[in-house]
């Protein structure tokens, strides 16, 4: 193995014609800064630094995983969402920035309920590595949060980023949907289901070669989880609480349908930043 300092690294591998297609100059450097642990300005004002056979090797690995098309995300182990940061691997889908969208909306609306209760209990379903639920819990401290997940792979990694978090606001359930609920006892429920159909031919190779199908797809259409997240929210929610459902490009106005025909009320949508109907805000009008 030949150790190289970090100009070296960067000039070295844009050069070489076969890494053009998956790696840009971005992911080198952050493959370098996880490499040597050190921050931005570190990189760019020591460009000329040699790293250690340790640091060159895992740099080494980093760029070879890249190379076989994994996203980033995966190769470093960890990924941001709204202000903190995560703990990824394969078992979890890689938290998307148009996700971070919900969080703010859930904290107005959750704001409000609190105010007039004083207290909240929200549900994350098929919480993954926790982006959604645990944001929120680091964001209220006083909600309780409850996030569940159904595969022992997923639940590893959101244990590991609660223990990060250091937060006594939460607990973790595992749990096929809502089966382990009691009725009537939640003010919000939030879900970024799977939710692609698998005759999809939109779905991106890296996404299809490295993301857990059980986080992307869903039966019917894509439309059987987000359909059996309604029927339960109905019946855990209680009267005039609130769910917030994540749903695909083209999927909003069955959704809307969906939750209409199960008494749902002041049905909103709220678009990502490609201005599509993401996600579908419903208040529940039934007790139990
Ligand atoms: C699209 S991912 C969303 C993960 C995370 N909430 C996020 O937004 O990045 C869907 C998650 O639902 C989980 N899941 C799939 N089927 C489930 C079920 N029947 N019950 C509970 N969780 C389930 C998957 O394991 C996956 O973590």
């Amino acid at each position: 193995m030949i150790i190289k300092t970090i100009k070296n690294n960067i000039n070295s591998i844009l050069k070489k014609e076969f890494y053009k297609n998956n790696i840009t100059k971005k992911d080198i450097e952050f493959c370098l800064l996880e490499s040597i642990q050190k921050n931005r300005s570190f990189l760019l004002t020591h460009d000329d630094y040699a790293l250690t056979y340790k640091e060159q090797n895992k740099f080494d690995d980093f760029i070879y995983k890249l190379s076989q098309g994994m996203p980033l995300a995966y190769v470093l182990g960890n990924q941001y969402f709204y202000k903190y940061k995560y703990i990824v691997d394969q078992n979890v889908l890689i938290p998307r920035n148009e996700t971070e969208i919900l969080i703010p909306k859930i904290l107005d609306y959750g704001d409000k309920i609190y105010k007039k209760k004083k207290r909240l209990t929200l549900i994350d379903l098929g919480a993954g590595s926790g982006c959604i639920g645990l944001s929120v819990a680091k964001e209220r401290k006083n909600w309780e949060i409850i996030l569940t997940e159904k595969y022992a792979g997923a639940l590893k990694i959101l244990k590991r980023n609660y223990d990060n978090f250091k937060l006594n606001n939460c607990h973790i359930i595992l749990s096929d949907w809502l089966k382990a609920f009691n009725t009537n006892m939640a003010d919000i429920i939030v879900s970024n289901p799977p939710y692609i159909s698998r005759k999809s031919d939109f779905v991106e190779n890296s996404v299809k070669n490295f993301e857990p199908i059980t986080a992307l797809y869903s039966k019917n259409m894509g439309f059987y989880d987000i359909e059996k997240i309604i029927l339960g929210s109905r019946r855990v929610l209680k009267k005039d609480g609130l769910l917030f459902l994540e749903n695909g490009y083209n999927q909003s106005n069955r959704v809307i349908r969906y939750l209409q025909e199960n008494s749902y009320e002041d049905i909103n949508t709220i678009l990502d930043y490609n201005n599509i109907n993401r996600f579908t805000l419903s208040r529940n009008t039934k007790n139990g």
